[in-house]
């Protein structure tokens, strides 16, 4: 086959990599330019795809800017981004501009797959049209259309693109069929539902899901601290049940480009149908919250030691918005930096994943050199392979918000 994947970032370069790596051709595209020149110089920029996993296969991957070479693909996957617009409503805009150029080269007989998150609805009633525009062509008539969600968990290594279930919803039998058999060479199981409008809800419900459960244990934390119990205490023994229990963690807030912006996708449209969507309002109030609320930990413990947040050294460890990752987008690390830099304080931090926060104008140093001299230190992404334990034996305070440190390490 010949495969076209439109959007070259978390979602479609792994998916690029593993079509190519199963011995697919691959037409992948992206706007922007800087993308392109390092896909073509077998130079990955996404951590879960090591430069070498791509230089392996980069015989099979001809990247470019132009949509033109996608016209001779037999199938075209969008992984174009969804963000929200200033007024936190979705913006299509990415999605409908891949549509035009999209509606330009497409031709009889080639499958069409979303893969972006979006609103039920948006594969049928605002991409079908789009294609239909220039190239006159019926989705599901003369080409097959259908939405498949992306379930990728950027920095997970136990579960891949093809160990994760695919879930996949055609506008016709035939298009679930065409989406079905192009999946089945890059994942080991299927699953199949009856229209796009399933496929793109099940994936904003399960997101839904951990948005809403991080912002329950994110209020039992709050509640912990001015109760004076060890919420991480709270959540090991709550995590013994052996069923009806599902264990989340507390921490600084939700980042990323998933779970801060997928759910308003749904309490938007919902309002086209008369419905406030409150859990998904109440679970997006509790974790935009929760940056200001570790700020605030953070100056009380730097109170309870008789030093005042002005003048104060405060170094943070980790500002991705997750482990493993060096993905800073809605981080709440940032809101933290934000705040305490606003009260005067003089921040450091260290990111193995992160050398650069530019909009801050501050550059990761190593942690020894961050740590030594601090006034506070401040576990805010705790990544793999740091032992925090050891690295902050030193420190006068430490405030862990990951519940790393064995407990009574903590001194804040
Ligand atoms: N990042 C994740 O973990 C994740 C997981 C599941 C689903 N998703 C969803 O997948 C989609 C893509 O997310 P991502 O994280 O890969 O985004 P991203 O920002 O990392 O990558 C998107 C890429 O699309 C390119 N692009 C934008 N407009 C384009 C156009 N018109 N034509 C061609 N290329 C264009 C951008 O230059 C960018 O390189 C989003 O809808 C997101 O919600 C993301």
């Amino acid at each position: 086959m010949n495969v076209g994947v439109i959007g070259l970032g978390y979602v479609g370069l792994p998916l690029a990599v593993a079509f190519a790596e199963a011995g697919h051709s691959v037409v992948a595209v992206d706007l922007a330019p800087e993308r392109v020149a390092r896909v073509k110089r077998g130079e990955s920029y996404i951590e879960d795809i090591p430069s070498e996993r791509l230089q392996r296969v980069s015989h099979r991957i001809t990247a470019d800017t132009a949509y033109e070479p996608l016209a001779g693909t037999d199938a075209l996957i969008v992984c174009v981004p969804t963000p929200l617009s200033e007024n936190r409503e979705p913006d299509l805009q990415p999605l409908r501009a891949a549509g035009w150029s999209l509606s330009r080269i497409l031709r009889p007989g080639q499958l069409v797959v979303l893969e972006s998150t979006t609103f039920p609805g948006t594969t049928r009633d605002l991409l079908a049209p789009i294609l239909e525009k220039t190239s006159g062509l019926v989705a599901g008539v003369d080409y097959p259309l259908a939405f498949s969600p992306e379930r990728v968990d950027p920095g997970r290594t136990d579960y891949t693109l093809r160990t994760t279930p695919k879930i996949v919803g055609g506008l016709t039998e035939a298009c679930g069929d065409a989406a079905e058999a192009l999946y089945a060479e890059v994942c080991d199981e299927l699953v199949r539902v009856s229209s796009p409008e399933v496929a793109e809800l099940a994936k904003l419900h399960e997101n839904i899901f951990r948005s809403v459960n991080i912002a329950m244990v994110n209020e039992m934390s709050m509640l912990c601290e001015r109760m004076g119990i060890d919420i991480w205490e709270v959540v090991d023994a709550a995590s013994t049940k052996p069923y009806g229990f599902m264990r989340f963690e507390p921490g600084p807030g939700m980042g990323g480009h998933c779970l801060p912006v997928d759910p308003f996708y749904l309490s938007w449209r919902a309002r086209k149908f008369d419905l406030t969507t409150r859990f998904i309002e109440l679970a997006g109030e509790v974790n935009q919250q929760m940056p200001y609320e570790c700020a605030n930990r953070i100056v009380r413990a730097l109170n309870d030691v008789g030093k005042p947040v002005r003048g104060s050294i405060i170094t943070i460890l980790g500002v991705s918005y997750k482990a493993g990752v060096g993905d800073v987008r809605e981080s709440p690390a940032l809101k933290v930096i934000d705040e305490l830099s606003g009260m005067g304080a003089d921040i450091r931090y260290s990111d193995p994943y992160v050398p650069k926060l530019p909009a801050l104008g501050l550059e990761s140093q190593p942690a020894e050199v961050a740590v030594d001299d601090c006034d506070i230190a401040v576990i805010l992404t705790a990544h793999p392979n740091i032992d925090h334990a050891a690295l902050l034996d030193g420190a006068p305070v430490v405030v862990d918000l990951r519940g790393v440190l064995p407990r009574g390490v903590v001194r804040a």
